[in-house]
């Protein structure tokens, strides 16, 4: 772009979903990227998908943060400007199982990276957190200054990270760190080319309703609709993918100008039920998708969304995507790939999608 400095930015985390995404619009920005990631939870074909969009090929390096030692290497290799942190486990559920695994991989990571990049001079991060750190709001919309309080495991991850990077941002004034709470990320890259891929049975709802209408899961079990909300049924901020990607070269854009430090929320600042959702799909993707309502999920909330005034105000940042624009490319996604990275395009084979009606 025309006016604006270009970086080399190590992209941690960058062959995941939102990791990928983000690696799309940094391309179109012109920074050169390089991923490092241990395909823990994505496939290296991630990146001759990535090779497809941005028109070039995209370096990676295939390492685990928690090996100090690659790290240091990593570091030795390149001389980066600055870093996106999006390595982490993510899983709840599995969280409540593998505490430590949770700790070990998330904490123990984030501190190699923070002690390469303080040893490299490296002195811009744009970290990935999360409305996790909120735990059960008082009140919603939630804004930054919100009482914070994790309700598990990998919440808590969440939160000591975000700790360790203030401390260190306290510790050497050189260093800035972009703190992102994102809301409840969904959709996919307008190409079809990448998307959510989880392995096994998904833990949120958009890849389950995804997976229900490519007929790969009967139905969606929703879980209560016995909320204090509209229908009964839990209220969250969806965000497209692709707006919560813009937002990261933003950031970045916001450190390397040196305006300081920064925490914010990444929603849309308007809440959605289950129901909603379900039926927003229906009309983007033409599928039925059915449904029963069965018991709570442990350590769900009613009501979870933003108040995402403040990203706007320090970033001018704002969602552009509405609920149509992501189901619609989630969607996409879903029929071209049924099998997620597994296999080929769809577009080249007979499709397995069940249930289709129209496509609007
Ligand atoms: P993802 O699992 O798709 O991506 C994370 C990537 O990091 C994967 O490619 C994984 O292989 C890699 N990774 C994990 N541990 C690693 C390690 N030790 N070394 C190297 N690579 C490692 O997850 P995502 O949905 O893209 O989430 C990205 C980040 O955003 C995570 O930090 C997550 O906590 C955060 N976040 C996600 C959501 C969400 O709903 N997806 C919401 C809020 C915050
Ligand atoms: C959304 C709504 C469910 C699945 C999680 C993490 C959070 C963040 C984003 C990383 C809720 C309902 C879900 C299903 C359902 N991740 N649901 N049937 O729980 O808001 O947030 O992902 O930081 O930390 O907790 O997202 O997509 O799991 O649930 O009815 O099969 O859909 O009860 O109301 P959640 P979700």
């Amino acid at each position: 772009m025309a006016g604006q400095t270009t970086k080399c930015v190590l992209v941690c985390g960058g062959a995941g979903y939102i990791g990928s995404h983000t690696c799309t619009a940094l391309a179109e920005r012109g920074h050169r990227i390089v991923i490092a990631d241990n395909f823990a939870n994505s496939s290296p074909r991630v990146l001759l998908r990535l090779q497809r969009i941005v028109g070039a090929p995209v370096e990676c390096e295939r390492l685990d943060l928690r090996s100090k030692s690659a790290v240091t290497r990593l570091f030795k290799r390149h001389r980066f400007d600055a870093v996106i942190h999006f390595a982490a486990l993510k899983a709840v559920g599995e969280s409540f199982e593998r505490p430590l695994a949770y700790f070990d991989n998330n904490i123990s990571g984030t501190i190699n990276l923070l002690g390469s990049m303080h040893d490299a001079g490296v002195m811009r991060l744009v970290f990935s957190s999360s409305a996790t750190v909120y735990g059960d709001p008082e009140s919603v919309p939630i804004n930054e200054q919100a009482r914070l309080g994790v309700t598990n495991p990998y919440g808590r991850t969440k939160l000591v990270m975000e700790q360790l990077i203030e401390d260190l941002c306290h510790a050497d004034g050189c260093f800035r760190a972009a703190n992102l709470r994102y809301f409840n990320p969904v959709g996919a890259h307008p190409s079809g080319l990448i998307g959510e891929d989880p392995a096994g049975i998904p833990n949120n709802v958009m890849p389950y309703i995804c997976q229900v209408a490519a007929g790969r899961r009967g139905k969606l079990s929703i879980f209560g609709d016995d909320y204090p909300t509209p229908d009964g049924t839990g209220v969250r901020d969806y965000i497209h993918v692709m707006d919560l990607a813009r937002a990261h070269v933003v950031a970045l854009d916001y450190l390397v100008r040196g305006d300081g430090n920064l925490t914010v929320n990444l929603g849309t600042g308007r809440g959605i039920s289950v129901l909603e959702l379900v039926h927003a799909f229906e009309r983007a993707s033409g599928c039925s998708i059915p449904y029963e309502i069965v018991a709570r999920r442990r350590g769900d909330v009613a009501e979870v969304y933003a108040d995402p005034s403040l990203a706007r105000r320090l970033l001018g940042w704002r969602t552009r995507l509405d609920l149509h624009a992501m189901c619609r490319d989630a969607w996409r996604w879903q029929s071209m790939n049924p099998d997620g990275y597994q296999r080929p395009t769809a577009k080249t084979k007979s499709s397995p999608l069940a249930s289709r009606k129209t496509m609007t």
